[in-house]
């Protein structure tokens, strides 16, 4: 007997009514057989009890969040130590990273399941076009990099894709329509994260039609459950590969694999690792690398108290600057570790604008202020589980341009805006002429692929003649 027909309407029908959400069966006689097995899938896929918890605590009493215990900001390496023994340490991390990279150890991994809504672009947010001349796709960006850094080590580079049920279609045929961007597909694999329903404030589960809950991506601590679900783990492993690069789908800049900050996550037999950036601002909208209670915690910048937002060293820099950008390192052996003892990571709650029909009638509601929460877990709760972690201070102009709006901060004039300072400094740095406007900042457009330059320091063995101001420079 096949799975679907396994699944009969009183048995979820106990499931659902045992923890008061019936009224997702409402509609089930007005549906075709077709969709009432599909209908039925999605809710016997679902784990209701966890469910049920999480009306409870995270929707109907929600706890303030509080800080108990002591806090103190989280240590990290400087990223230009003036000690000569944290130099050469920083030194010999590069080499390890390059050792692992020529071994074949390193995956890359990014986490595109998100929606997006931000951004408001129609499709996959990896199928967004990102670079500011050739408007290169960010999957592209990704792709011209791994491959670039595995012709440099001499060993092709694996790339695991997290997608969501509603994005995963449309980003493999996204990949498949562009060659995967002259990457092997044996080395691309996609699979999607699980998804949870949106829940009305008063603790049913929101139906986005008669035939479907409005259910939505778990947020990115699912990536360490579907790493496991998936089979990329145990792909992994038949591959050799120790340590997976994990980096989100929004920024083009981003060093997808980043030998130094790996390396010496490896070195310090780290299991999860992270890079930070000093913040520009007290309130920045990153995340706060603290330790609390001995344990390495991320607090979200909207929870972290104005008292420690606000304390200040006596050289005037902010107490509490390590902000979070969402760049991991994890130990292989860490997520099946995590995975084969079972492990849970909080849920968040976020109030939102979700769209539904209505409980009786089944017709479309007009929505017109946050109606639900949308429940999502964090990979960076997964920090205080780790024995060891270290954090890499980085750059901001280095790497850090994310697109997560059309405009306004992080959005695509601030990435590409990042995009030429960071290139104009690369050629500067190997003797280039760049012209800068009277405000510092340069008087032209510049693009430098990965087959290019990787690295600042590949710049100065290649030819690139004077720039002209306002001229538009792409090198490859
Ligand atoms: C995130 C971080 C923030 C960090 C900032 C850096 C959180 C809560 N905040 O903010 O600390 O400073 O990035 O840029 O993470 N994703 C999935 N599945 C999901 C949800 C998200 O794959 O279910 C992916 C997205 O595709 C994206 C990434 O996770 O690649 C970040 O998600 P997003 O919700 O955009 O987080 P930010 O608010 O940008």
């Amino acid at each position: 007997m096949g799975y679907a027909s396994e699944i009969s309407v009183a048995n979820v029908a106990a499931k659902v009514n045992a923890v008061g959400q019936g009224h997702v069966l409402k509609f089930l006689p007005e549906l075709s057989p077709g969709q009432q097995q599909a209908y039925l899938e999605q809710l016997a896929g679902l784990d209701w009890d966890l469910i049920n918890k999480l009306v409870q605590s995270v929707v109907k009493h929600p706890e303030k969040f509080t800080i108990s215990g002591d806090v103190k900001p989280a240590p990290f390496y400087e990223n230009k130590p003036a000690d000569a023994a944290k130099k050469q340490k920083l030194c010999d991390a590069f080499g390890r990273g390059e050792q692992l990279l020529r071994e074949g150890k390193i995956a890359a991994f990014v986490v595109a399941g998100g929606q997006g809504t931000r951004l408001g672009w129609d499709g996959p947010k990896g199928t967004f076009p990102s670079t500011p001349i050739k408007k290169k796709p960010l999957f592209q960006c990704f792709a011209e990099y791994l491959l670039a850094l595995g012709n440099r080590y001499g060993k092709p580079i694996a790339f695991y894709i997290m997608t969501s049920p509603q994005n995963d279609g449309p980003t493999r045929e996204f990949w498949k329509k562009h060659q995967y961007f002259g990457m092997d597909p044996k080395n691309v694999m996609f699979f999607p994260q699980d998804q949870m329903p949106a829940i009305a404030f008063d603790g049913r589960v929101l139906l986005e039609r008669k035939d479907s809950l409005a259910l939505s991506p778990n947020g990115h601590g699912g990536s360490l459950l579907a790493l496991w679900k998936s089979g990329a783990i145990a792909d992994m492993k038949k591959r050799g590969i120790t340590q997976i690069s994990y980096f989100q789908v929004d920024n083009p800049i981003v060093r997808c694999i980043d030998p130094l900050f790996i390396g010496l996550h490896d070195m310090d037999g780290a299991q999860m690792s992270s890079k930070m950036l000093p913040k520009a601002y007290s309130k920045e909208k990153l995340g706060n690398f603290c330790i609390i209670d001995g344990k390495l915690t991320v607090i979200e910048y909207s929870d972290l108290p104005d008292e420690l937002a606000e304390q200040r060293l006596p050289d005037g820099e902010l107490r509490f600057r390590a902000g979070s950008i969402a760049l991991h390192a994890l130990k292989v052996e860490f997520v099946e570790q995590l995975n084969s003892k079972g492990f849970a990571l909080p849920f968040h709650r976020a109030e939102k604008k979700i769209q539904c029909v209505d409980f009786e009638t089944g017709q479309p509601l007009k929505i017109e202020k946050p109606n639900a929460v949308k429940l999502e877990t964090f990979v960076f709760d997964a920090l205080p589980l780790t024995g060891k972690s270290i954090i890499y201070e980085t750059d901001r102009q280095d790497e850090f341009g994310p697109i997560k709006a059309m405009e306004g901060n992080d959005s695509v004039v601030t990435s590409e805006a990042t995009t030429t300072t960071r290139n104009a400094a690369w050629l500067e740095a190997a003797g280039v002429k760049v012209p800068r406007k009277a405000d510092g900042t340069p008087d032209c457009v510049i693009e430098i692929a990965s087959s290019f330059a990787l690295y600042p320091q590949d710049v100065v063995d290649k030819r690139v003649a004077e720039i002209k101001a306002g001229a538009h420079v792409y090198l490859e």
